[in-house]
């Protein structure tokens, strides 16, 4: 008998459902006796033993399906250590579930602060087999993440219908991307739909080279520029910053503006009088059908998982590494971050053909 627990945690994705039926099919196809406990609602569920026991039957037929058919939460990784609200350790509470149902292993699938408790759990003990999801594609150790290309097609499609009305009106438009702290997502969906501009947190913007990339798309007849924006774009005399003081300008420009977006559209319209519109597409990035891409990474993860744990092969992320899947110690990853590096040849060959990063 084979007993697996599995879970899904953090925002949810494109392909975490497609990602699960790869695990289960793979090991269902595999073991002669399985037993799969699903947990509800990310770490919560297996803290407060809130699971359904289910069959290979519940993960067919959900390939295609967005979201997660076991639901999600956000547990922050710094609260775990902490007493919930009415004095139970979490970690023990997960530790005690998982013994009770006499698991063989936890599948956990989730970006970065869930790799960093699952992390925890397998240095409490627990066999743990780690997959790695998020549009954001910051998961150190992997080349790519599963939701990623999902999240540059919805974001490439927003600012190619951006395209057409931006250049009927002759404005500046902003589409701002999702991606947290890191540029991925940004520097991805940019470049597949045209973008004039891109600013990413990695290449702090200056202000001044962002509207003279406007000017000169001006002077040569272009009346219209569209920005590509990451959530996390920051202005380089921000980014030059001590910690401290980078938080607290920071927070004076989210009093003010709904995003940072709004305040470079602010800046840009004082300093050339045009008319600017900012585009929030936001979570319907993380929204829909995987794409085939996603579906295919998915299955092969999954799959993979699904070996590393007939293998009785724990502590591992399954992770995509130099187009091969490999099983990635999870000490050797937990609480990293894949950032973009600034010199990179995708930015390099964007500049090359006039993509501006305002810097
Ligand atoms: O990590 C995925 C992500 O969509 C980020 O790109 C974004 O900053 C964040 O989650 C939004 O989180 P929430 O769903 O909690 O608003």
């Amino acid at each position: 008998m084979l007993r697996i627990g599995i879970l899904t945690s953090g925002g949810d994705c494109q392909a975490l459902n497609a990602t699960m039926r790869g695990v289960v099919k793979g090991l269902a196809n595999n073991a002669e006796d399985l037993e799969v406990y699903g947990f509800m609602n990310g770490y919560k569920g297996l803290i407060y033993g809130d699971y359904r026991m289910l069959t290979a039957k519940d993960f067919s037929g959900i390939l295609t399906r967005g979201g997660t058919i076991l639901g999600t939460s956000r547990q922050p990784f710094k609260l775990m250590r902490v007493l919930d609200e009415n004095g139970l350790d979490k970690v023990e509470a997960m530790k005690q579930n998982y013994y009770k149902l006499r698991l063989d292993c936890l599948v956990i699938l989730g970006g970065n602060g869930t790799q960093k408790t699952a992390n925890l759990l397998r240095e409490e003990g627990l066999n743990i087999i780690h997959l790695p999801k998020t549009i954001d594609n910051d998961i150190y150790g992997t080349d790519i993440t599963f939701g990623f290309y999902s999240a540059v097609d919805i974001a490439s499609n927003a600012i190619d219908c951006i395209h057409t009305t931006a250049s009927s009106h002759q404005r500046v438009f902003i589409v701002e991307v999702m991606g947290h702290k890191v540029g991925w997502l940004t520097l991805y969906s940019g470049i597949a739909s045209g973008a004039d501009i891109i600013l990413i947190p990695e290449v702090p913007y200056d202000i001044a080279k962002v509207i003279e990339a406007i000017n000169k798309r001006k002077q040569r007849g272009s009346g219209f520029t569209i920005l590509a924006v990451a959530e996390g774009a920051i202005p380089k005399e921000i980014a030059a910053l001590g910690k401290k003081e980078q938080k607290k300008a920071l927070e004076d420009i989210a009093k003010q503006y709904p995003s940072i977006s709004y305040k470079i559209a602010d800046d840009i319209q004082k300093e050339t009088g045009m008319e600017i519109r900012v585009t929030v597409p936001g979570h319907m990035q993380r929204g829909g059908s995987p794409c085939p891409y996603d579906r295919i990474l998915s299955t092969r993860l999954g799959s993979e998982a699904a070996k590393a744990i007939l293998d009785r092969d724990f502590g591992n992320m399954i992770a995509m590494v130099n187009g091969k899947v490999k099983r990635v110690p999870l000490g050797d990853v937990a609480g990293k971050l894949k950032t973009v590096d600034p010199k990179c040849q995708e930015i390099q060959d964007a500049k090359r053909i006039g993509i501006s990063f305002g810097d």
